[in-house]
């Protein structure tokens, strides 16, 4: 059904035609033991899940909803690249199979003339410094017309159809997403990160501007000046100095 060329990734495959969250199901696997690169999908979740305890709206079919389970030997705070390394194979995949021209949104979402189109939602069990597994959630609207995105939604809600006009095939785009997410985690165990934030920083959204910063501690304005070796947000403050963000929300002031 799945037709892919995986080597590792996919080799085990739970779908489900409706569920609350493919996350939730693959916390459950992994739990259970399930192996590195097990992948969930479902056609439709009835309780998607974003970051910040947002809703993420998964209609049947309009969507690649899926999560992966991986089990890397890499520290935990290393194992945060993942979610930056995930944003740079979806806007590779969606470029090359798309009519779209998408760009990354630190940390994690992708956007399509300026509209959000996609997200992943990375969690992860570690003990210590040992990561015991990683699950990358990932959510793309595909085939969504505005008609599909609920009221309060409607305004910023977007598609790769929405935006290109052209309807998506959903499963050629998982075999893409799977055989190219395979082939840079695989890069990034062997050979590091360096690659993989190039690219990213060649997809990344509005560098060079300025935006506003809120972490936990604070709210600042600083000047986007690209990704750090360890995939912190690389930010230019005002006072000249280069800071490290390793987590927290940015916007754009113009
Ligand atoms: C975000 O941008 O806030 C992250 C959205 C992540 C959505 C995906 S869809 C598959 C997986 N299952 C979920 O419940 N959430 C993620």
């Amino acid at each position: 059904q799945w037709g892919l060329e995986t080597e590792w990734l996919g080799q085990k495959i739970i779908h489900k035609t409706s569920t609350e969250s493919t996350q939730e199901i693959a916390q459950q696997a992994a739990r259970n033991n399930a192996e590195h690169g097990t992948v969930v999908i479902a056609d439709e979740q009835t309780n998607g899940r974003g970051r910040m305890g947002r809703a993420w709206k998964s209609a049947k079919n309009k969507g690649v909803w899926m999560s992966l389970i991986l089990r890397p030997a890499i520290t935990p705070a290393a194992a945060t690249r993942l979610t930056l390394l995930t944003a740079t194979v979806l806007a590779d995949v969606i470029t090359k199979q798309t009519a779209a021209a998408p760009a990354i949104k630190w940390p994690n979402d992708l956007l399509i003339n300026h509209k959000k189109i996609a997200g992943i939602l990375t969690e992860m069990q570690a003990e210590q410094d040992r990561t015991q597994y990683v699950i990358v959630g990932i959510g793309v609207n595909v085939n969504q017309t505005l008609y599909d995105f609920a009221a309060p939604l409607k305004q910023q809600a977007a598609s790769i159809k929405s935006e290109t006009g052209e309807d998506q095939p959903i499963v050629p785009l998982i075999q893409s997403l799977l055989r190219s997410f395979e082939k840079t985690y695989d890069a990034f165990i062997d050979i590091g990160f360096s690659g993989i934030k190039t690219k990213w920083e060649t997809y990344a959204y509005r560098i060079g501007e300025r935006i506003r910063v809120q972490t936990n501690q604070t709210v600042f304005e600083a000047v986007l000046a690209g990704i750090a070796d360890d995939g912190a947000l690389l930010v230019q403050t005002d006072a000249g100095e280069t800071q490290n963000v390793y987590s927290g929300e940015i916007s754009w002031l113009t």
